[in-house]
């Protein structure tokens, strides 16, 4: 039985390590030898920056904290592999150092962007006639990949929205007086973290008064209207807000104020001030008390907060992904397939990774209101059992304990 090299890519999120370790398990309980983790992904690969995972999980205890550290074990990059036409030398270079290791699988955990990875790679694979199989293992908060009905680290990053949210809009109502706050959510293009702060309404809470996401186009003073209409009914107003908002020229709404410098090379543009700049309208226009809560990587690795199904969901496509591989495919990523509502049960399945890769899968119109300013039940009731059930963390010295990569990449 030959190696396998694992990589974590993009964002991080909450259980992207539980994946980590469903592929480490996984080729270990099938027969693999070696298990090499690229350190900082593609690009570490290409620069030899690569460790035996088998020196950094020594004990059972390592693997417990591993499922409860959040973000990337590893380490994570945003790179994008050039065209392969043209760029030979490139994939000349890392055929080279794959079969330098004696790899026979390699897999990718990450979105969109990562999944572009697996697909060139597959395709040069097959090109060149490489025994070498290449497969993705989904993840992103985001939730935006198409086929799979969910990814890993969704579940997660939504139940701390919808717990943050109840906690905000406790704190909003202390006072007597009038409070807007706007909670600002990542997602990029696609509405679905956002759409978790529905979540929120309850019997022991009011919920949010409005929810914008990137699917509909924005208007400010349309925004300002309705804040307007909701402060004549009560006195604590709580709006969540995508941060991929995006006015009729095609503008993000965080442009408006700040000028967005920082680009990846996928050609996304850092977004962020999106909450600051609507509640400094809001504050200009009716002179109120406002917060702009914009909830950043704090969303994202809350492992606090995990979700037990997200985190089991993401070791099985860890997992499944070898298998795959194992069985003799390529230039396929794993999805999770819904199989029945009640109970809540899902499966994995492979899917052809050139209908994932680079395609970005939004929120249903339907599944907006008419007001493009809050959600249906429908959306409320997708989300519900991606969120439940809890892992407690190790707590040390009142602390959640994690574990970090000490060893030095000592494969050259
Ligand atoms: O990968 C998803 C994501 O978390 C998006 O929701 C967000 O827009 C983006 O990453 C932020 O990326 P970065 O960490 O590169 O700023």
């Amino acid at each position: 039985m030959k190696n396998i090299i694992v990589g974590q890519s993009g964002g991080p999120t909450a259980v992207i390590n539980s994946s980590l370790l469903g592929v480490y398990k996984t080729a270990k309980d099938r027969g693999a030898d070696k298990v090499y983790g690229m350190v900082h992904g593609i690009k570490g690969l290409l620069d030899r920056n690569i460790v035996d995972l088998s020196t950094c999980f020594k004990t059972n205890l390592d693997t417990d904290l591993l499922k409860r550290t959040p973000s990337s074990f590893l380490g994570s990059c945003r790179y994008k592999l050039p065209d392969i036409e043209g760029n030979e030398d490139t994939y000349e270079k890392i055929f080279k150092i794959l079969n330098e290791l004696d790899i026979c699988a390699f897999f990718y955990i990450g979105g969109n962007d990562s999944m572009d990875t697996i697909t060139k790679l597959s395709d040069y694979g097959i090109q060149i006639k490489s025994h070498i199989r290449f497969i993705g293992v989904p993840k992103t908060i985001d939730n935006d990949l198409a086929i799979t009905d969910h990814t890993p680290g969704y579940g997660s990053a939504a139940k701390y929205i919808a717990a943050t949210t109840k906690e905000i809009i406790r704190d909003g109502r202390v006072y007597d007086y009038p409070v807007v706050s706007v909670i600002e959510v990542m997602g990029r293009n696609a509405g679905w973290l956002t759409a978790a702060a529905a979540l929120s309404e309850g019997e022991d809470c009011e919920g949010v008064d409005a929810i914008y996401l990137p699917e509909i186009v924005f208007d400010v003073d349309k925004f300002l209207e309705n804040v307007g209409n909701l402060l004549k009914k009560d006195r604590s107003i709580v709006i969540a807000v995508s941060e991929g908002v995006k006015v009729a020229d095609g503008r993000y709404v965080c442009e408006l104020a700040d000028h967005v410098d920082y680009v990846d090379a996928f050609g996304h543009k850092q977004l962020a001030g999106t909450a600051r700049y609507l509640a400094s309208k809001i504050d200009e226009k009716y002179g109120i008390k406002t917060r702009a809560i914009e909830l950043s990587s704090l969303q994202r690795c809350a492992s606090h907060i995990m979700s037990r199904v997200d985190m089991t969901e993401a070791f099985n496509a860890g997992g499944a992904a070898v298998k795959a591989a194992f069985e003799g495919l390529t230039g396929h990523v794993i999805t999770l397939k819904r199989v029945s509502d009640d109970p809540y049960m899902c499966i994995t399945e492979p899917a052809d990774v050139h209908f994932v890769a680079n395609v970005e899968k939004k929120v249903p119109l339907e599944w907006i209101t008419d007001d493009g300013a809050n959600v249906k039940p429908e959306l409320v009731h997708y989300i519900m059992p991606l969120i439940q059930a809890e892992i407690a963390p190790l707590w040390i010295n009142g602390l959640p304990r994690h574990i970090r990569l000490m060893t030095k990449s000592t494969i050259k």
